[in-house]
């Protein structure tokens, strides 16, 4: 035990909590207001609209749902009806998307299509499905061109599926806590920056980075108990390299549901998108742990950087060269220890797939638009439908990333498994809906189309590559039909 472990130690067992104040924790959010769904039916109202609100210690002009940033938390079963009644009060168009959510793509549903335009108040209706997987989704806009901005405003919202998994006695003894990831470029009037050029292409990111509207909050974890810390990137371009200092941590799922059993992590990327589960057992002396973002290369980091210099632009983790606070974990009172999850579900491997397709993503220049960013040497339109897949059948997608920078694919519709990176197998068995594919590197993924029919998209949700083209429409077919 170091001298600062022995201090917060002894601070303990005096009873104090040893809190260290951090002036720009003083100020903290209103905590996001809590939906869960009652016999069957989530109803809830939402409304974007900019507004005031509190953001780590201060005040920021931010896009919201029902004035919160992140928006309002919804939970439900499987086997639920949802259903929202959204306002648009922005004044620009905007939509809903939910995302990793097994769900209809077409019609009211969870369909990326839509606009909503300014003073419209729409409909949302979808059906959860009865086996539909447990796990922490989310929701937040889609309107291509305008997402990067929205979700770069505040525009995010956690959707929880609680199930089975919730119920293994082990995690029903933990304390629970999401945290969701934002970060923000602000002005001195609290006002969202406007990124230059360069910082668009490459992916915009602030250096005030927030965790459910908090600069750095602090934590508490039961000595002998088990935190259950649920992270989410909602941050347009960011990847966290997550560490949490001195203290051992387990991933326990990822994306789109819980693994076989709990596996120890040293560092945990987290590209835009992802979600990871981590389970904490409060094992170590009592003291104070940071929860912290290491600096992280997402390509050509010197060229990029010598041009943010050249630019006098803000990159983000791009000038980023010491770790930076997420939260802190305190140790508080002794509970008596829960019990540790040896197993925790199955994930059952995918059949060898019916197709292989490759989607080769890359950068090309547009004489009128600039910069642009290609799916098959193709930018975005919505007129095209660009793969047709048959419901019923598995395929595999080799993502091969052309590009001196990372991209992190993402699907809607059907979770996948991804079974190699770089013709190497994956050893993790895990369902995913986001892959980080780093700059010149490939990852297969295995995918089951099922149950659903229609059009939906697969893109980097890196989201200014999403708003600037990089992204294609797969149309899902019953053959049997
Ligand atoms: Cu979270 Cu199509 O996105
Ligand atoms: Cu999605
Ligand atoms: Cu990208």
């Amino acid at each position: 035990m170091d001298r600062r472990q022995f201090l917060a130690f002894s601070t303990a067992i005096a009873g104090i909590a040893l809190l260290p104040r951090c002036a720009t924790s003083q100020l903290s959010a209103p905590k996001s207001t809590l939906y869960r769904s009652q016999a069957g039916l989530l109803e809830v109202d939402l409304t974007a609209q900019l507004t005031s609100v509190p953001l780590a210690g201060r005040t920021a002009q931010l896009m919201t749902y029902n004035q919160q940033v992140p928006g309002p938390r919804l939970e439900v079963n499987p086997g639920d009806r949802v259903q929202i009644r959204f306002t648009n009060q922005l004044e620009q168009p905007t939509n809903l998307h939910f995302h990793g959510l097994h769900v209809d793509p077409t019609g009211l549903a969870d369909n990326p299509f839509r606009a909503v335009n300014p003073n419209e108040t729409v409909d949302y209706v979808f059906d959860i499905p009865a086996d539909h997987p447990a796990g922490l989704f989310w929701y937040h806009p889609h309107y291509h061109g305008l997402v990067a901005q929205q979700l770069f405003s505040g525009l995010a919202g956690e959707f929880i599926v609680r199930g089975a998994d919730d119920r293994l006695p082990a995690l029903q003894s933990a304390q629970e806590t999401v945290l969701v990831l934002q970060d923000f470029d602000l002005n001195r009037q609290g006002q969202v920056r406007e990124p230059m050029p360069m910082a668009r292409m490459w992916g915009r990111e602030g250096d005030l980075i927030t965790a459910n509207g908090q600069a750095n909050p602090a934590l508490s974890l039961a000595l002998g108990g088990l935190l259950r810390l649920r992270l989410l990137n909602a941050s347009p371009s960011r990847i966290y390299r997550l560490r949490l200092q001195n203290h051992p941590w387990w991933l326990i799922a990822t994306d789109g549901g819980t693994l076989q059993a709990p596996t120890a992590q040293d560092e945990v990327l987290l590209s835009p998108g992802e979600r990871v589960d981590m389970l904490i057992p409060g094992d170590q002396p009592p003291g104070t742990y940071p929860l912290v973002t290491l600096p992280y290369d997402r390509g050509l980091a010197d060229m990029m950087a010598g041009m943010a210099n050249r630019h006098g632009g803000h990159m983000g983790s791009l000038g980023q060269t010491e770790p930076l606070p997420i939260a802190q974990i305190n140790y508080g009172a002794p509970r008596v220890a829960g019990d540790w999850p040896e197993t925790l579900g199955t994930v059952d491997p995918l059949p060898e797939p019916t197709t292989t397709r490759e989607f080769v993503l890359d950068h090309g220049l547009d004489p009128e638009t600039g910069d642009q960013f290609l799916i098959n040497g193709r930018a975005f339109d919505h007129h095209r439908v660009d793969v047709q897949v048959n419901v019923g059948t598995v395929e595999d997608w080799v993502i091969i990333n052309r590009a001196g920078m990372d991209h992190s694919f993402h699907l809607h519709t059907n979770p996948f498994q991804v079974v190699a990176r770089n013709g190497q197998p994956e050893p993790l068995k895990a369902w995913k809906d986001v892959v980080n594919v780093p700059a010149y590197e490939t990852a297969t993924i295995r995918i089951a189309f099922r149950q659903f029919v229609g059009k939906t998209v697969y893109h980097c949700h890196m989201l200014d590559h999403e708003d600037q083209g990089m992204m294609g429409i797969v149309e899902m077919l019953d053959i049997k039909k």
